[in-house]
C-alpha cells in the first residue's frame, strides 16, 4: 500500500532510535521510498551505517556536506515527501517543532514541509507527563501534525509508565492507514462547512455558538485522504487547515452563505457542518452600543439557510446536513431530511455525554429516507470516516 511513497523517517536523540531501524525496513518492505534524517544526538543512539543500509540511501545530518559545500536542501525534502514521520520524536524535538526553531536540517525540513506530518514520541514518563511536553504535543496536534501516541510500560531508565515509543509495526499500520489510503473519492469535488458563525452586534460584541469546528474539519481531512479535492468555507474556529484542503474563511451566516453558493455549482459533495447563526442582529450599530438604565433589545432577523438552498438546487449532486438537537432528535433530524432536500442527515444529541462540542468524540446517527443507523461513542475522525463511507456508498449505489 505504501508502493511509490516518498517518507522521510526523521530520527531524534533517544534511546528509542533503535526501533527507527526496524521501522524504516518495515517501510522500505512495503515499497516506500524512505530518506533517513537524523539529528547529532541520533547518531550516538543508532549507526548512520545502520540506516543508510536499510534504507538504500544516506542519510542526511547536516544542511550542508562540509568537505565539498554541497547544501541538503530542507526545502527539495519538503517538497518531495507524501509524510514525514519522527520517530522516535524527543521531548528536545518536539518542543523545537512547537517553538519553530530550525536548528537541524530535521527542524527546517519539518517547517518547509507541505506534506502530512507525525510524531511518535518517546521519553522518560516524567518528562512525558510535563505540562510543557503535554502542551507543545496539544499545539502540534492543533497544527495537523498527527501523534502516534507512546505507550505506556517498561522504560529504558528502570521506571514503569507512559513513554515508550509505540512498536514500528503499529507505526507503519498507522503510516498505512495515513497516507497509503484508497484514492476512493479521487475526481470528486466536495464542500464543507464548519465552526461557528459570528453575527456582529456593534463593533465590540456579537453572537456566536460553542462550536469549535473539529467534526467538520475531521470531515474535510477525511474526504481529501480519499482524493476528493475539498474546498472548507469555515467559520470561527481554533483549528489548523487539514493538509491537502483549501480552506476559505468567512466571519457571519451571510458571508458563508455567499461562499457556499459560489462554490456549489463546481462541487459533487456536500457537508453542511457548520453551526450556523439561524438569526443575526436586523441593523449593526457603527459604533459601540452605550449602556443606560433601561433594559434593552435587540432586533434580529433570519438568516439565510445555506442548506436548504444548495439543497434546492442539488440534482445528482450529495448533500448531507446535521442535526444536533436536545430533544425532540429523531423527529427533528428526519424533518430536516425533507425541508433541506438531503441525501443524510448526521444527528448528534445533546444528551449524549461526550458527544457535540469541543471534546474529540462524538455519537451520531445517519438517518436517510430508507433508515436510521447509530453508531457509538467513538472519536471524531471516525465518526468522519463513517460519514465519508457513506457517501461513496450512494456514489457508488
Ligand atoms: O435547521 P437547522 O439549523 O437545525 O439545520 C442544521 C443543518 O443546516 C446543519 O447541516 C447546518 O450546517 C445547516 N444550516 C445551514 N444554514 C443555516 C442554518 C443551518 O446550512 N442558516
Amino acid at each position: 500500500m505504501l508502493s511509490g511513497k516518498h517518507i522521510i523517517v526523521g530520527i531524534t536523540g533517544g534511546i528509542a532510535a533503535y526501533k527507527a531501524a526496524v521501522l524504516v525496513r518495515l517501510l522500505v518492505r512495503r515499497g516506500a521510498e524512505v530518506q533517513v534524517l537524523m539529528t547529532k544526538a541520533a547518531k550516538e543512539f543508532i549507526t548512520p551505517l545502520t540506516m543508510a543500509t536499510l534504507s538504500k540511501r544516506p542519510i542526511l545530518v547536516e544542511n550542508f556536506n562540509p568537505e565539498n559545500g554541497a547544501w541538503n536542501s530542507h526545502i527539495d525534502l519538503g517538497c518531495w515527501a507524501d509524510a514525514m514521520i519522527i520517530a522516535p520524536a524527543t521531548a528536545n524535538t518536539l518542543a523545537k517543532m512547537a517553538g519553530g526553531i530550525g536548528d537541524s536540517l530535521l527542524l527546517t525540513t519539518y517547517l518547509s514541509a507541505r506534506c502530512p506530518i507525525a510524531v511518535a514520541p518517546a521519553m522518560d514518563l516524567d518528562m512525558m507527563a510535563h505540562p510543557a511536553t503535554t502542551q507543545n504535543l496539544q499545539t502540534l496536534a492543533q497544527r495537523g501534525v498527527a501523534i502516534i501516541e507512546a505507550e505506556s510500560g517498561e522504560l529504558a531508565s528502570g521506571l514503569s509508565g507512559k513513554g515508550r515509543m509505540a512498536e514500528p509495526e503499529c507505526i507503519v499500520e498507522f503510516i498505512e492507514g495515513w497516507i497509503g489510503r484508497a484514492q476512493t473519492l479521487a475526481g470528486k469535488r466536495a464542500l464543507v462547512t464548519a465552526g461557528a458563525t459570528i453575527e456582529a452586534i456593534d463593533p465590540v460584541r456579537y453572537i456566536t455558538n460553542h462550536s469549535t469546528g473539529k467534526m467538520g474539519y475531521a470531515i474535510a481531512s477525511e474526504l481529501a485522504a480519499r482524493g476528493a479535492e475539498v474546498k472548507l468555507i469555515s467559520g470561527r474556529t481554533q483549528l489548523a487547515c487539514p493538509k491537502g484542503v483549501e480552506r476559505i474563511d468567512v466571519t457571519s451566516a451571510d458571508e458563508m452563505y455567499d461562499a457556499c453558493v459560489a462554490e456549489w455549482s463546481k462541487c459533487d459533495i456536500g457537508v453542511m457542518c457548520a453551526a450556523v447563526a439561524d438569526y443575526t442582529p436586523a441593523e449593526v450599530s457603527t459604533t459601540k452600543i452605550k449602556k443606560s438604565d433601561d433594559d434593552m433589545c435587540i432586533r434580529l432577523r433570519r438568516t439565510r439557510d445555506i442548506a436548504a438552498e444548495l439543497g434546492a438546487n442539488k440534482g445528482e449532486r450529495i448533500l448531507v446536513g446535521f442535526a444536533l438537537e436536545t430533544d425532540n432528535e429523531q423527529a427533528n433530524a428526519e424533518s430536516k431530511l425533507v425541508r433541506k432536500n438531503l441525501d443524510f442527515v448526521v444527528m448528534n444529541s445533546m444528551q449524549d455525554k461526550g458527544a457535540c462540542f469541543g471534546g474529540d468524540t462524538n455519537k451520531i446517527s445517519i438517518i436517510t429516507k430508507e433508515g436510521t443507523e447509530s453508531f457509538p461513542l467513538e472519536s471524531k475522525t471516525q465518526a468522519a470516516a463513517r460519514i465519508a463511507d457513506k457517501i461513496e456508498n450512494i456514489i457508488t449505489k
